[in-house]
C-alpha cells in the first residue's frame, strides 16, 4: 500500500526544504517537524492492548501500545528523521542501517548495521527522506527481514514512481508512506523536482 500524507503543514514544511536557498539549520528543523507530523499519521492504526491502571481517583481499564516500535534510519540522511519521530514516540528503539548509493551504478552498498534484540515482534519503521530508485530502501528491508522483522513500514519524505514500483514489486508486504510523490528520476538518479541530495543538505557536506 502507498499512502501519500497530504497535510497542509507537511506540504508547507516540505516546500521550505525544497527551496534551494534553504540552509542546513532550517532544512534540518523542517525535516524534524515533518518526521513528527508523519509519525502522528502513520501511528493511527497501531495495535493497543487493554491495561488496568489506577488514576488518583479510582481504578480504570484503558489502553496502551501493544508492541515495541523500532525506528531504522538509513544512514546518513535517515538520521534527520529520528528526532522528530522519537519526540512523539519516546519509547522507540533505534536500529541503524548504513547504506550509500554508488554514484555511477546507483547500487546500494552496506557499511553498517546494528539492531535491538526484539525486532521479530516489533513494528519496524524504516526512515529515509528519499526514495529514488528504491535500491537503498529495498536493501534495508531485506536486511531487517533477515533479522526476523515481519511488520515493516517504509517512511520517506519524497518518493519517485520508479522507487515506489520497486518496493511494491520486491516487498508487497511493506506499506509505504510519503509526504510527496514526485514526477520521476533524472539521468543521474536524482528525484525531480525533489530537494537535491538530502544527506548533504542535512549535514552541510556540499
Ligand atoms: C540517499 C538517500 C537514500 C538513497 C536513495 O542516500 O538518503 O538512502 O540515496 O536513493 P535510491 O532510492 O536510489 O537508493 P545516499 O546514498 O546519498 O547516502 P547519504 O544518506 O549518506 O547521503
Ligand atoms: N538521494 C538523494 O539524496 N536525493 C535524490 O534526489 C535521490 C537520491
Amino acid at each position: 500500500m502507498l499512502k501519500v500524507l497530504e497535510h497542509p503543514l507537511i506540504t508547507h514544511k516540505l516546500t521550505q526544504m525544497r527551496k534551494k536557498e534553504t540552509k542546513t539549520k532550517d532544512f534540518r528543523e523542517n525535516l524534524d517537524e515533518i518526521g513528527g507530523l508523519m509519525a502522528y499519521e502513520i501511528t493511527r492504526n497501531l495495535p493497543v492492548k487493554e491495561v488496568e491502571i489506577e488514576t488518583p481517583i479510582q481504578p480504570m481499564n484503558t489502553y496502551e501500545l501493544e508492541k515495541d516500535i523500532i525506528l531504522v534510519p538509513i544512514l546518513r540522511a535517515g538520521l534527520g528523521m529520528v528526532n522528530g519521530i522519537s519526540n512523539l514516540i519516546p519509547t522507540v528503539k533505534v536500529a541503524h542501517v548504513g547504506l550509500y548509493r554508488d554514484e555511477e551504478t546507483l547500487q546500494p552498498h552496506v557499511y553498517f548495521e546494528k539492531y535491538p534484540p526484539n525486532i521479530k515482534d516489533a513494528i519496524v519503521m524504516i526512515v529515509d527522506p528519499m526514495l529514488a530508485t528504491g535500491g537503498s530502501a529495498s536493501a534495508a528491508i531485506d536486511m531487517v527481514k533477515k533479522q526476523g522483522a515481519k511488520d515493516i513500514r517504509l517512511v520517506c519524505l519524497v518518493g519517485a514512481p520508479e522507487g515506489v514500483k520497486v518496493i511494491e514489486e520486491q516487498h508487497p508486504d511493506v506499506d509505504i508512506y510519503l509526504a510527496a510523490l514526485d514526477e520521476k528520476l533524472n539521468e543521474k538518479g536524482y528525484i525531480i523536482p525533489g530537494l537535491g541530495d538530502a544527506g548533504d543538505r542535512i549535514f552541510g557536506t556540499k
